[in-house]
């Protein structure tokens, strides 16, 4: 079977320009958004990636037709029919769960499959469960599968246990289609959660505090089709800052958002980058090497974002000194800690710790990709390394990264997709 790797020939400093994507984590769950609002809704900026295609196929089984023209996603939910998420697409992607709350809230009722854990670990359901009975919706298990029924949805005070972003997408979403108001308590502040907000919006929806820990839903509106451009995708931004930080180079990423990744931004000027920004993007010029002596600890938004830590991570295995990660969101977010070992890098981890000592130098190597985020961290550090590295499964960075050798290609990198079976080159 043929399986796509990553040939990168690191050691060259990354200089120029790249555009951020539009951001997979807004996209998506906006994309859930549509089917609340019957009519043809035009999503912009959205990002060519396995994940939006997966969320594409849950639409398209739900009876949606779902076209692409370039960067617009036109989504017409006029034909939604089913209220089933198949198995093998709850599978591909587990944050397919915020499209319960979307289905409950024009269906009425929703079948899926427990998402089950994945590289990062359990990922359990609980708090999104619990916060939708709390608005009334009741939820049966049979063989596996959830059935949820709403058909006596209600407004209430929601109070989250933790500020999940899912959870929280999920209770935005159903709370749109309950007659009486809904109050998020505790609710996830991260961007995302304003786009999809923004959306609703821009749907007909009255919402209010996006973005802070309390957040008000008016019941009883009915949504109509709209339009909006995705936010950028923070995480990406933060991905090409790294690289230019373990390269040494200079970069200015474009639509870049300093107060999305402040934590990141502000770990990166400590560790001997200058990054300016202004309306148009980030600017960041690396020192020939990075200063350690830093602790990162992931938190929720607005704290230092977990989706980062493996990608900082990397950028620091060749720091001078000591940098400690304390990864608090998942319990096992460290897959790439073994693989960046195999580059040369000193990393030691205890429990939810990592502790990084750097090193002069990587060494280029045959390494695999263990989640998204993870395989980022990797095509940073083999960047940096001294000669060849390989990464395989790169799968997983398709699912959160477009045209990744492109863009990096043109921004000096040497990087090659190779499909091993067939031994052609992009
Ligand atoms: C979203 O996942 C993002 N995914 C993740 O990005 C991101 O890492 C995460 O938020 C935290 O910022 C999307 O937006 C599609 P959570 P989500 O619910 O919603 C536990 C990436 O790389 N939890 O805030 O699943 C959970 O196990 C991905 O782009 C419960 O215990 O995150 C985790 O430990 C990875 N019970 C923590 O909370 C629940 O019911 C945070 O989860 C829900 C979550």
């Amino acid at each position: 079977m043929t399986q796509d790797v990553f040939e990168i020939v690191g050691g060259t400093p990354l200089r120029g320009e790249i555009r951020v994507q539009g951001a997979k984590n807004s996209v998506l769950p906006v994309l859930a958004a549509t089917i609340l609002c019957r009519g043809v809704s035009e999503i912009e900026n959205t990002p060519c990636l396995s994940d939006v295609d997966t969320a594409g196929d849950i639409l398209a089984g739900l009876g949606c037709a779902v076209r692409r023209d370039g960067s617009v996603l036109y989504v017409d939910s006029s034909g939604l029919s089913a209220c089933e998420i198949p198995d093998h697409l709850m599978r591909k992607m587990r944050s397919s769960v915020f499209f319960l709350g979307a289905i409950l809230g024009t269906a009425g009722e929703c079948t899926l499959t427990y998402p089950g854990g994945c590289e990062l670990g359990p990922r359990p359901i609980d708090i999104h469960l619990s916060a939708l009975q709390q608005l009334g919706v009741r939820i049966t298990e049979a063989g596996g599968k959830l059935h949820a029924d709403a058909r006596r949805l209600h407004g209430a005070a929601v109070s989250l246990p933790f500020p999940s972003v899912g959870a929280t997408e999920n209770v935005l979403l159903a709370a749109c289609a309950a007659p009486e108001d809904t109050w998020i308590i505790n609710a996830a502040r991260e961007p995302e959660i304003v786009d999809l907000a923004k959306f609703l919006s821009l749907s007909g929806a009255e919402i209010r505090g996006a973005g802070t820990p309390l957040v008000e839903i008016r019941g009883g509106k009915t949504l109509h089709p709209a339009r909006m451009r995705i936010m950028p995708d923070r995480i990406a931004a933060a991905t090409w800052l790294c690289a230019v930080a373990a390269t040494g180079g200079d970069l200015f990423v474009r639509e870049g958002v300093e107060a999305h990744l402040q934590p990141v931004v502000q770990g990166l000027r400590r560790a001997g980058c200058a990054v300016t920004a202004d309306s148009a993007g980030l600017f960041i010029s690396a020192p020939g090497r990075l200063r350690g002596g830093q602790m990162f600890t992931t938190a929720p938004y607005p704290g230092f974002p977990t989706d980062a830590q493996a990608i900082l991570m990397a950028a620091m295995c060749c720091a001078e000194g000591v940098s400690v990660f304390v990864e608090n969101i998942f319990e096992s977010r460290f897959r790439h800690v073994c693989e960046l070992a195999r580059m040369g890098a000193k990393i030691r981890t205890e429990g939810k710790c990592a502790a990084v000592c750097g090193v002069p130098k990587l060494k280029g190597a045959s390494v695999c990709a263990g989640d998204l985020r993870g395989g980022a961290a990797l095509t940073v550090a083999a960047l940096a390394a001294e000669g060849k590295s390989v990464i395989t499964d790169i799968f997983h960075i398709d699912r959160g990264y477009e045209n990744v050798v492109q863009s990096l290609n043109e921004i000096g990198a040497n990087v090659r997709r190779i499909s091993r079976d067939a031994g052609n080159c992009e």
